[in-house]
């Protein structure tokens, strides 16, 4: 979905913004712009492109723009109001061409703000609602003298959300403001930086400071923070840098959802470092400081859905806690379900920014613990607490590792307050802890068997247009997710389906060769009937489980609480490899955004 960048400082501002906006690719957009300032100060030029940055790229070497001051905006747009055009990519610019703008969120008042200024004689030139805060920053700006003085009278007139950033020609500075959407700012050496999101700063800056809503930032020779009422105040806290360079870089692998499936084992086994320790004990729960609940709720939407129905099962297995999941889309229907005491909502999302589960949680009364990728997302700072996942930049579009360890952090923290609440006795918990530190070295084992496999099956699959995915009990999510994959990258239909309730219709479906994935959990004797009627009616049968006549025979030992959770090494490798085959871009399928920032 959208996303922002901004300079001040640097000889090629564009240099900057490209490679920035380049770093933002893989959220999903349709096009993408920048505008920076020229040499002498009455100049700002803005260049857009419908596509790709690399589109926007050879459009600006063709200009061959002079070296400008260092000062600039850019932007990658995912159509929402308005069609995917040049004239609606941002910046947007005012009537003079001498103000630009980038902005991501909705401007809900932005049509009455529009018939309000087309009265005052301004000449609109796109259909998107942020071309208004160009033409209103151009009269206040006119007024006041300073940009950053009619920025803040502006974002006063604006309803709705928005990150945005400003510049003007004459103006030697950006102004950024926010509210109830992401946006950092950063420094180095030589320059100030801003973004919507980490991922472009990673390498530039070591730290940034999270605008929380309603910040004003003015970046100028220094970095100025102001109140909504264009006072200063003291900067935010500033946070370092996790992320490096190098883990936004794809490296040898040939797409970044290669790299990802590979990085699981380890990914998982520096997460287990960190939360291992303090399961025994229960100090993972308890340093939540969260009242004890008697049921839980858990909000979330596609991947990470999964993911919560996986810990959802695994607090119930392990702590008898009832918890139940809701799709966050869908969470209005729970508005009269009757009151709340005792309940936990746990908000489940990789990049913390998605609207349906932020929507979701203004109907929540009660506490709210986030698991999330993002410990400064805006889900971790509308939450009370934050169980961070740890699993460093995903870039491919498809959840990969972020599902894997939302599962191993989820199923840690159940552990944990398993031993706190004594539903489990010492030796239980040090039982499951023991197989919860495996995973890494079973997750290691499953990723180089399955690797070949997918690779093969792929060949032999790439005609067929239906994929079944069949299990049972805490295999079902395992499944949903294989099909969610498979769905999302190779654009066939996949759907999960209980093994019992193929009979009661999907299996008018099967046709000869037609490939059903059937996972076990501990539970082949059970699926052996369904795995029959189907196999008797033509299906290809592929199976997911531990005995060496499988498929991909990965599983091993009785079924944990947490359920099968090596088999998403076969579904992603057989989804990516399918889709490698089929020709699409694994990491960037077609409609699809990282992380979508619209209801
Ligand atoms: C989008 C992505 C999915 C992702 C979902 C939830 O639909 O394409 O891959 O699972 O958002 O994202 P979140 O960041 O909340 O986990």
């Amino acid at each position: 979905m959208c996303g922002i960048v901004a300079c001040r400082g640097r000889e090629h501002a564009s240099d900057f913004l490209l490679a920035a906006l380049r770093r933002l690719e893989y959220r999903g957009y349709d096009s993408a712009g920048i505008a920076v300032t020229g040499t002498d100060r009455d100049d700002l030029r803005a260049t857009r492109a419908v596509g790709r940055v690399a589109a926007l790229e050879a459009r600006i070497a063709l200009e061959r723009p002079a070296p400008g001051l260092g000062i600039g905006i850019g932007h990658t747009r995912w159509a929402t109001h308005g069609g995917v055009s040049e004239p609606n990519a941002h910046p947007h610019r005012d009537c003079n061409g001498a103000i630009a703008v980038v902005h991501n969120g909705i401007i809900d008042n932005a049509a009455e703000l529009e018939a309000e200024l087309r009265g005052r004689g301004h000449v609109f030139t796109s259909q998107v609602d942020s071309e208004v805060i160009a033409h209103l920053v151009e009269e206040l700006y006119a007024e006041t003298g300073s940009l950053a003085a009619a920025t803040v009278r502006v974002v006063g007139r604006l309803r709705g959300t928005w990150a945005l950033a400003v510049t003007a020609a004459s103006a030697a500075e950006v102004v950024l403001a926010s509210h109830r959407s992401p946006l950092v700012v950063g420094s180095g050496p030589d320059a100030h930086f801003a973004a919507s999101d980490i991922t472009a700063l990673a390498g530039t800056v070591g730290s940034v400071c999270v605008l929380r809503d309603d910040d004003i930032v003015v970046l100028g020779d220094q970095v100025t923070w102001l109140d909504p009422m264009g006072r200063e105040v003291p900067p935010r806290e500033s946070v370092r840098l996790q992320w490096a360079a190098e883990d936004i870089e794809q490296g040898a692998y040939d797409d970044f959802m290669e790299k990802e499936i590979a990085e699981q084992p380890s990914v998982v086994g520096r997460l287990l470092e960190r939360l291992l320790p303090e399961v025994l004990d229960g100090a993972l729960w308890t340093q939540l400081d969260l009242p004890r609940p008697s049921r839980l709720r858990f909000v979330a939407c596609g991947t990470s859905l999964h993911a919560s129905q996986v810990v959802a099962r695994t607090f119930g297995a392990l702590a008898g806690v009832p918890a139940e999941t809701v799709v966050a889309s869908e969470y209005d229907e729970l508005a009269a379900s009757g009151p709340d005491e005792g309940l936990l909502t746990i908000a489940v999302s990789q990049s913390g920014e998605t609207s349906d589960v932020l929507h979701a949680l203004e109907d929540v009364g009660g506490p709210v613990l986030a698991i999330t990728n993002r410990p400064h997302s805006s889900l971790a700072r509308r939450s009370h607490a934050v169980l961070e996942t740890s699993a460093g930049p995903e870039i491919g579009v498809a959840a990969t590792k972020t599902f894997t360890t939302q599962v191993v952090a989820g199923a840690a923290l159940a552990l944990s307050f398993a031993a706190v609440t004594k539903s489990l006795g010492t030796t239980a918990v040090a039982r499951h802890a023991l197989r919860l530190g495996s995973l890494p070295g079973r997750l290691e084992s499953a990723h180089t068997t399955a690797f070949p496999v997918a690779m093969a099956l792929a060949e032999e699959l790439a005609e067929s247009r239906t994929f079944f995915f069949v299990s049972r009990g805490g295999g079902l999510p395992y499944a949903a997710e294989g099909a969610l994959k498979l769905k999302e990258i190779t654009y066939r239909n996949a759907e999960a389906i209980p093994a019992g309730e193929f009979k009661h219709g999907p299996i008018a479906l099967i046709e000869k060769g037609t490939p059903v994935l059937v996972l076990e959990n501990g539970d082949a004797a059970r699926l052996a009937g369904s795995v029959a009627e189907l196999a008797s009616r033509g299906a290809r049968i592929i199976r997911i489980g531990s005995g060496s006549e499988d498929t991909f025979p990965i599983l091993s030992g009785p079924a944990p609480a947490w359920g099968p959770l090596e088999s998403v090494l076969a579904f992603q490798h057989l989804a990516r490899c399918l889709a490698v085959t089929l020709g699409r871009d694994a990491d960037k399928p077609r409609n699809l955004a990282k992380s979508v920032t619209v209801l």
